[in-house]
């Protein structure tokens, strides 16, 4: 073995989190890419091509996936409310499970980043405040721009917290290994956690602790459903993907995860910096997060392979989920055991369309006999 091979060994321990064991620290990150059923939103054999052929990772999170019909916001993503969108699952999951894999599903409010044509009803989309998402988001017709949303009532937040404990359930139903709560990257969650998006004057608004007051409900109904040591979350302190932002991340992310820590969770999974983009934002100093967090610590946001093993290491990150590098490379755990080139991602083909720049590129042993 190299020097290089055996340094790699870090991604290589195998990893509990909570009542899900990982056989190595290598996670697929969720990645939305629009290719559901488009009657019904349901998962299909393409969709279990796709992920079975990922299965080596140690955690595969599934993409983004809504709750219910008021939580979707773009064309073409799965849903988890439906006995058909079930089925579709758990062929998923059946072709994860017997290539070996594990496997949990993201758990998504879109809130105020949708369109009224993805809406039941026609209606307007639902936030915390009324404000704007300034952008657009994609239906049947091509980008549209999100309009003004409504802001939702107290008396409707039972339903949405409804809502996420029955998808939990469903997860469980379609044979997933467990969940990631979906607080991050400006959507429902994230929405009423920082104060850019939540402008209440209730005790859903204003304070950290009142900000804080939806989201934590939403995790606590999900780990009654289905047991915490099956629940994981994802946080994204200082992003602004989503047209969200905070005053002080710092202080909110420092509470929430202390608030979080009661729940013991299975892991909590961090996007460090900006969604997709600089790492180096310093408002929030990750490795202190991590010390306070009690759980299993997932760090995500333009890891390398020699970024990831030092951080595993150093015992900063208990694991690193990479999301365009195994869009790519569907072997990418065997790639980063040899140290082996990658192939490059194909941006045209990251949302929509068939089976190609999903479940065509090559693996090394294919690349090697082309
Ligand atoms: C997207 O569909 O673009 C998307 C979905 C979920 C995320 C980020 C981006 O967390």
């Amino acid at each position: 073995m190299s020097q290089d091979q055996a340094s790699a060994a870090a991604l290589f321990t195998p990893l509990q989190l909570g009542a899900i064991d990982a056989k190595n620290r290598i996670f697929m990150a969720p990645l939305t890419r629009s290719r559901a059923k488009h009657d019904g939103d349901v998962p299909s054999a393409t969709n279990a091509r796709y992920y079975a052929q990922r299965a080596a990772s140690g955690l595969i999170i599934a993409e983004a996936t809504q709750i219910s019909q008021q939580g979707k916001g773009y064309a073409y993503t799965p849903g988890i409310y439906t006995d058909a969108q079930i089925a579709g699952w758990k062929l998923v999951t059946d072709a994860v499970h017997a290539a070996g894999g594990k496997i949990v599903l993201q758990l998504w409010h879109v809130g105020r980043i949708s369109h009224p044509s993805l809406q039941p009803g026609g209606q307007l989309p639902v936030a915390p405040s009324s404000v704007a998402f300034e952008s657009k988001t994609y239906n049947d017709t091509g980008f549209v721009d999100c309009p003004t949303p409504r802001a939702l009532r107290v008396d409707e937040l039972p339903g949405i917290i409804e809502d996420f404990r029955t998808a939990a359930k469903n997860a469980i139903a379609a044979g997933f290994d467990g969940v990631e709560v979906h607080s991050a990257n400006g959507y429902l969650l994230d929405q009423f956690l920082k104060d850019k998006s939540n402008t209440r004057t209730d005790e859903y608004g204003g304070s950290i602790e009142n900000r804080v007051r939806f989201p934590l409900a939403v995790v606590a109904a999900v780990c009654e459903a289905i047991g915490s040591d099956r629940v994981g979350i994802r946080i994204a302190p200082e992003t602004h993907f989503g047209d969200v932002g905070d005053s002080n991340p710092a202080a909110l992310f420092e509470h929430y995860v202390d608030r979080l820590n009661a729940l013991k969770l299975a892991f909590v999974h961090v996007i460090e910096g900006e969604t997709g983009g600089s790492r180096e934002l310093g408002g929030v100093d990750y490795v202190a997060l991590r010390k306070r967090i009690a759980t299993t610590y997932v760090a995500n946001n333009g890891y390398t392979r020699e970024m990831a093993i030092d951080a595993i290491a150093a015992g900063h990150v208990d694991a690193v989920a990479f999301g365009v590098p195994f869009l790519a490379n569907p072997d990418l755990v065997e790639r980063f055991r040899l140290g082996a080139e990658l192939n490059k991602p194909d941006q045209a083909t990251f949302y929509g369309g068939d089976e190609h720049g999903y479940t065509d590129y090559p693996t090394l042993e294919l690349a090697a006999k082309s």
